[in-house]
């Protein structure tokens, strides 16, 4: 059993600890902490926590909590992991792991440096659409991958700090584009190094400081793509797709919106339909299991295994660091609109990744392009000539 202390009586609060409560009920949060002493007394009283608090130094030093979850808005991540580092206790922190790289470096560092265990709570990459994806990505089913296209769409943050630049560190590209980012990483290869970008962010909707509209070609050493688009202001609900494109096959997931569920309700559903749902009534897309669908079941069942065999999960402070890295080489892009480099202070994976080729010898003069059968029955197979470097083809009837 873990006991936790999760900080944050909010949002993403809620919805893991229904997740740690639901999946292995061996799992409790002992204390909830929130600024707001309202919020952190209804929320132990609906999820069964034992006792709720307005300090974080006192949920984090509770004598029962062995690992803090850290649910709090962006401003607070540092301080909460750095308050878990002094009590000695393992910490998950939620996305984006820092307002930046500074921030996120140094979360790495203490943890690293108190050898405390820590995991990077990704939930995105955890869903049982994008882990039966990157499983056959792993066994090679698509060959190499070239390029992964990931979309986080909706019509903009449920609360006021999300807006607010100081508070949150940014805007959309922080908030959503943390998330495609490390699905494309994950697809890619982490061991593969992203090496420069692309982007363009603006804020074309809202009246705020940061960009609610973000696009970005993340670009990785063996020149495969990790392209993110953005959105605050889209209109429809949550859109969550990727696309992964391999020399040897292709994947499509929606995560999310029209998944196979569709009801429609001429008097309304009245009340919640599934986050960030723009309509209630009419056709409704609601989603089996919110709770499985984005990840935050698997996602904790891998944090906590990790955490019982003292192993590191998949999704460690290291990847959250890599991800701030490539989003702050983005705001840069997004400004000089030019590509940018990722500059990492620390990196362990590859050091030299071979670039994607896929090089298929068809005879000893030869080497294949590909082939197609045509309308009228023919094979026609392009080729190139090994001697002189010529595209040739040849037709089969
Ligand atoms: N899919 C995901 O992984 C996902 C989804 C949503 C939010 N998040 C992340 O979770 C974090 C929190 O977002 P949220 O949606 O729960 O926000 P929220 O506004 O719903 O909840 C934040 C809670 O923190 C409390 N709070 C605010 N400032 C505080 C402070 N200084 N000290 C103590 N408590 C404070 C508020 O009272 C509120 O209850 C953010 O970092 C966000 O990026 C992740």
């Amino acid at each position: 059993m873990a006991k936790i202390a999760m900080l944050g009586a909010g949002f993403i609060g809620d919805f893991y600890t229904h997740s740690l409560h639901g999946l292995r009920s061996r799992d409790r949060v002992m204390v909830v902490s929130d600024r707001d002493e309202s919020r952190a007394k209804s929320f132990a009283l609906k999820h069964g926590i034992p006792r709720w608090t307005t300090s974080i130094k006192e949920a984090v030093n509770d004598a029962d909590v062995e690992l803090v979850v850290v649910g709090l808005p962006n401003n607070m991540h540092y301080e909460a992991v750095m308050l878990a580092v002094e009590a000695g206790k393992g910490v998950l922190c939620t996305k984006p792991l820092g307002r930046n790289a500074h921030e996120a470096y140094k979360m790495l560092e203490a943890v690293e440096q108190a050898g405390l265990f820590h995991g990077y709570l990704e939930d995105l990459v955890y869903t049982p659409k994008t882990l039966k994806g990157l499983e056959a990505v792993n066994n090679g089913s698509l060959g190499q991958i070239i390029w992964v296209r990931s979309r986080e769409t909706h019509p903009g943050p449920h609360s006021d700090w999300f807006w607010t630049k100081e508070i949150s560190g940014g805007g959309v590209l922080l908030d959503m584009g943390c998330h495609c980012i490390e699905i494309a990483r994950n697809y890619i290869g982490k061991d593969i190094r992203p090496v420069e970008v692309i982007s363009t962010a603006d804020t074309l909707v809202k009246p705020i400081d940061a960009e609610d509209n973000a696009i970005g070609l993340v670009r990785y050493e063996n020149g495969a793509i990790g392209q993110f688009e953005v959105s605050w202001s889209f209109r429809g609900g949550m859109d969550l797709r990727d696309e992964v494109m391999g020399t040897d096959g292709t994947i499509w997931v929606n995560n999310f919106l029209r998944t196979g569920i569709e009801i429609f309700t001429a008097g309304g559903k009245k009340g919640y339909v599934a986050e960030k749902a723009e309509s209630e009534k009419g056709w409704i897309f609601p989603v089996g299991d919110e709770v499985t669908e984005l990840g935050y079941n698997h996602m904790f069942a891998d944090m906590f295994k990790a955490f019982e065999n003292k192993t590191e999960p998949a999704e460690t402070f290291y990847d959250g660091y890599i991800v701030n890295e490539i989003m702050d080489a983005c705001y840069r892009s997004a400004k000089t609109k030019k590509w940018e480099p990722v500059s990492l202070k620390v990196w362990r994976g590859q050091e030299k990744s071979k670039p994607i080729a896929d090089v298929r010898e068809y005879d000893k003069d030869h080497i294949f392009v590909k082939e197609e059968i045509l309308p009228d029955g023919t094979l026609k197979i392009i080729l190139k000539e090994k001697a002189t470097g010529k595209i040739v083809q040849k037709i089969k009837k």
